[in-house]
C-alpha cells in the first residue's frame, strides 16, 4: 500500500440523534450508511475518524422527561444507553460518541457563542410566537391545536421574547459562491438546486438563543438565555474534535470533515447554516454533505411512533443478524432517493441474495473441497476453459467498485459483487465438479476449479466487508484465508491463497427462510408492537363544497392566512393530481399537499412564496399527511392558478 494513502485522513459523521425516544430502523439508516463508508475508507487504508452521538437539549426532551417523572439528564442517560447498545448490535464502528450534554461540548459551545458575539456575528433581538403562560412555552402557528396551547388546551398570547440572532442573511452571496467553486459540496447533485433556490429567495437571520425553557446550554454572559438548537447541535462536529480546547490535536488533524451524512430534511441546515457559522468562525468548510433519502413504511410514510409503523432493528437483528439487515438497507435502496421498506423485500433479499447466492456458493465450495480432497486443495492443478473469464472479471471488479463507493453508489457496488457471485455459480454449473470428481484423471482440473472458487470467495469477502463485516470474516475463516491476504490491495491480486489451502465447514452463513411463513410471522410481530393507527384517511373527495354559505366576519377571522415559502416540492407517488410541498411559514416547517400537479411542476413551485391556510385541520391525501392548504384561484378555463406573493416575506399574516 502506498505510504501516502495510509496517511490520508478521513473524517466522517452521522447526524446526532434526538434521544426523545428509542432509535428505530429509520434512524439506524443514517448511521449504517455512514458506517459502511467509514469501514470502506479504513479498508482503503485511510486514517478514519468516525463520529456519531446524541442531540440532547431542547424543550421536547424537557417535556418528555417531565412526563416520565425524571430529570432531563436522567431521561437522556437512559435512552443514550439504548442508542449505544443498538449501535453495538448493528456493528457500528464509531470512534467517538458525542453527547451535547458532555462537559467539553457545553464549554466549547459557550466559547463559540461568545466568540461570534464579540465578532459581531451574533446580536440581540426579539423572537415572536404564541406563548402559553401556565406552560411557560412558545408555540408556532402549526403547533397550536384549534388556536390553543397543544399541551394544556388554554388560551395563548402572541408574545415577543428577547433572543440572540446569528447574522445568517449576510452569508447569502458567499454561500452561493462556495457552491459554485465547490461543485461536489452538496451531494447528491439532485438536491443542490433546491438549496440554491432557497438561498436566492432570501435568508433570514437565525434565532440562536431562547429564554422560555431551561434545558440547554446557558449563554454564560447573559443569564436566562439558552443556546438554541442548531448552534448547539451542528457544532458537535468540531467540539468532538477538541476545537477551542487544550486538547485540540484531533481537530487540527481531522477538520474539515470529509463527509457529513444526513437525512434529506436536515441537509439545508448542514449546507446553509453550518457553513455560514464556520465562515463566521473563520474555519474551513466540510468537503461534502450527503443528504440521503428516507426509508418509508407501509403507506409511504416516514417511520414514527404516532403513525404506528415502527420497525425495531433489534428484533430484525435477532432474527436475521446485523449483516443481513445492513446488506438489505444498503443493497435495496439508493442513497439518493426515498425507498419503501416492506417485509417481503427484506425476506426475499435475505433468502435469495444471502442464503441462496452467497451462502450456497460458499457451502458448495467448502463441501466439495471436503468431499473430494479431505478439506485440503492439492497443489497439482490444471488450468482450463473459462478460468480466465472468471479470474479476469474478479480481479477487475475492484476498480469499478472503488469508483462507485467513492461516489456513494453503494447499492450499485454491491450489485456488481453479486454479479461475480452469479458468475461463480454459473462456473460451477458449467465445470460440473461432481463429474470431474468421478474421474481420477480429472482431479488436477477439479483442484483448479475449487481453488479458483476459493480465490473468488476471498475477493468477495474483501469487497463485502464494509457492508457485512462479520460475514466477511466468516468466509475468510472457512476458506482458510488469513488477514494478510484479505486487505484491500489484495482484492485485485490473483493466487494469494497458499498451495494446499485448508478449508473448514463452519455452518451456513444465512439460514434459508420459508418466505411466506416468515412474512406472516413478521407482520404479526410488527402489529403487536405497534399501536393501531387511529387516524381515519380523509380523501380530497370528502371535502363537501356544497355546504359553502355566507360567513360572518367572526367566522372569517378564524381562518389564519399567512405567507409561506416553498422549500421543496415533489409529486405524490400514488397520485396524478397531487404535489407534496414542504413549506417554511417563517417560524416552522410543514408539509402541504395540493392538487395542482397537472398545472405546476415542482420546479415551478420551489423558492416561491404562497398563501397558506395555516390553521386547517390536518388531512391525509393519498397517504400523505397535509398540514394546511395553499390558496389558488380557479380560472374560467377551470385551471388553478396559485397565488404567488413573492414580494411578501414568509411568516407575514394576511388579514
Ligand atoms: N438532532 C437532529 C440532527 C442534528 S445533526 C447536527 C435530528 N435528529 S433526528 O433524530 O430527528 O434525526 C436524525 C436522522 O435520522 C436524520 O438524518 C433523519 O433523516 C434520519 N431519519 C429518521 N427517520 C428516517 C427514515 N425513516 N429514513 C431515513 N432516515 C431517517 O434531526
Amino acid at each position: 500500500m502506498p505510504e501516502s494513502k495510509k496517511k490520508q485522513k478521513c473524517y466522517i459523521t452521522t447526524p446526532i440523534y434526538f434521544p426523545s425516544g428509542m432509535p428505530h430502523l429509520g434512524t439506524s439508516y443514517s448511521t449504517i450508511v455512514a458506517d459502511v463508508f467509514a469501514r470502506y475508507k479504513r479498508l482503503q487504508g485511510c486514517d478514519v475518524m468516525f463520529t456519531t452521538g446524541t442531540d440532547e437539549h431542547g424543550q421536547k426532551i424537557e417535556l418528555n422527561a417531565a412526563k416520565s417523572g425524571k430529570t432531563p439528564k436522567a431521561y437522556v442517560d437512559e435512552i443514550v444507553k439504548d442508542f449505544k447498545k443498538l449501535w453495538k448490535t448493528l456493528g457500528i464502528s464509531y470512534d467517538k460518541y458525542i453527547r451535547t450534554t458532555d462537559n467539553n461540548h457545553v464549554i466549547t459551545v459557550q466559547k463559540i457563542f461568545k466568540k461570534l458575539f464579540d465578532k459581531g456575528e451574533i446580536y440581540k433581538g426579539k423572537y415572536k410566537g404564541w406563548y402559553c403562560t401556565p406552560c411557560e412555552s412558545f408555540f408556532t402557528d402549526a403547533q397550536l391545536v384549534d388556536g390553543k396551547c397543544p399541551d394544556c388546551g388554554r388560551e395563548v398570547n402572541f408574545t415577543e421574547e428577547e433572543a440572540y440572532f446569528f447574522k445568517l442573511s449576510k452569508y447569502q452571496d458567499r454561500l452561493l459562491k462556495y457552491y459554485e467553486t465547490h461543485p461536489h459540496f452538496i451531494e447528491p447533485e439532485s438536491r443542490k438546486n433546491e438549496m440554491i433556490q432557497f438561498i436566492k429567495s432570501g435568508l433570514n437571520d437565525l434565532c440562536v438563543s431562547r429564554t422560555s425553557f431551561k434545558w440547554g446550554i446557558p449563554v454564560d454572559f447573559d443569564k436566562g438565555h439558552i443556546v438554541y438548537v442548531w448552534l448547539d447541535a451542528l457544532t458537535n462536529y468540531i467540539t468532538s474534535q477538541g476545537y477551542l480546547s487544550d486538547n485540540d490535536e484531533d481537530f487540527k488533524k481531522y477538520w474539515p470533515a470529509d463527509v457529513h451524512f444526513v437525512g434529506k430534511e436536515i441537509l439545508r441546515f448542514h449546507v446553509i447554516i453550518w457553513p455560514a457559522i464556520l465562515m463566521a468562525l473563520d474555519l474551513p468548510i466540510p468537503k461534502q454533505v450527503f443528504g440521503h433519502g428516507w426509508i418509508l413504511f407501509g403507506d409511504g410514510q416516514k417511520m414514527s411512533k404516532s403513525r404506528g409503523n415502527l420497525v425495531d432493528p433489534v428484533m430484525l437483528c435477532d432474527r436475521y443478524g446485523a449483516d443481513a439487515l445492513r446488506y438489505f438497507l444498503i443493497r435495496e435502496f439508493s442513497l439518493n432517493d426515498d425507498g419503501l421498506f416492506t417485509n417481503e423485500a427484506l425476506i426475499k433479499r435475505i433468502n435469495f441474495d444471502l442464503a441462496n447466492d452467497l451462502g450456497n456458493l460458499l457451502s458448495r465450495t467448502v463441501a466439495m473441497v471436503n468431499k473430494y480432497f479431505g478439506g485440503v486443495i492439492p497443489s497439482e492443478q490444471r488450468p482450463g476453459n473459462l478460468d480466465n473469464e472468471l479470474i479476469g472479471f474478479a480481479i477487475n471488479l475492484k476498480k469499478d467498485y472503488e469508483i462507485k463507493m467513492n461516489n456513494f453508489r453503494f447499492a450499485s457496488a454491491l450489485s456488481d459483487v453479486w454479479l461475480l457471485i452469479s458468475k461463480c455459480n454459473k462456473y460451477i454449473d458449467e465445470m460440473m465438479p461432481w463429474k470431474l470428481g468421478k474421474d481420477p484423471s480429472c482431479y488436477d482440473r477439479l483442484a483448479a476449479v475449487l481453488y479458483n472458487l476459493c480465490e473468488v470467495l476471498r475477493i468477495i469477502s474483501i469487497l463485502i466487508s464494509p457492508v457485512m463485516p462479520e460475514t466477511s470474516l466468516k468466509i475468510q475463516e472457512q476458506i482458510g484465508a488469513d488477514a494478510k491476504i484479505c486487505s484491500f490491495d489484495m482484492a485485485d491480486n490473483w493466487g494469494m491463497l497458499p498451495e494446499n489451502v485448508k478449508v473448514s465447514n463452519l455452518g451456513a452463513l444465512f439460514p434459508r427462510i420459508d418466505v411466506e411463513k416468515e412474512i406472516k410471522e413478521l407482520e404479526k410481530i410488527l402489529d403487536s408492537t405497534n399501536a393501531k393507527k387511529s387516524e381515519k384517511d380523509n380523501s380530497a373527495e370528502n371535502i363537501d363544497t356544497d355546504k359553502i354559505n355566507l360567513v360572518g366576519i367572526e367566522d372569517f377571522a378564524k381562518i389564519k392566512l399567512k405567507v409561506a415559502k416553498v422549500i421543496s416540492c415533489e409529486p405524490v407517488k400514488k397520485s396524478k393530481k397531487l404535489l407534496k410541498l414542504f413549506l417554511n411559514d417563517g417560524v416552522a416547517e410543514r408539509t402541504v399537499v395540493s392538487g395542482i400537479s397537472q398545472y405546476y411542476t415542482p420546479e415551478d413551485m420551489i423558492g416561491k412564496n404562497i398563501i397558506l391556510v395555516s390553521n386547517l385541520k390536518s388531512a391525509k391525501l393519498c397517504g400523505v399527511e397535509s398540514h394546511g392548504m395553499i390558496l389558488a384561484a380557479t380560472c374560467p378555463d377551470g385551471a388553478p392558478k396559485v397565488i404567488f406573493v413573492d414580494d411578501v416575506p414568509p411568516g407575514s399574516d394576511i388579514h
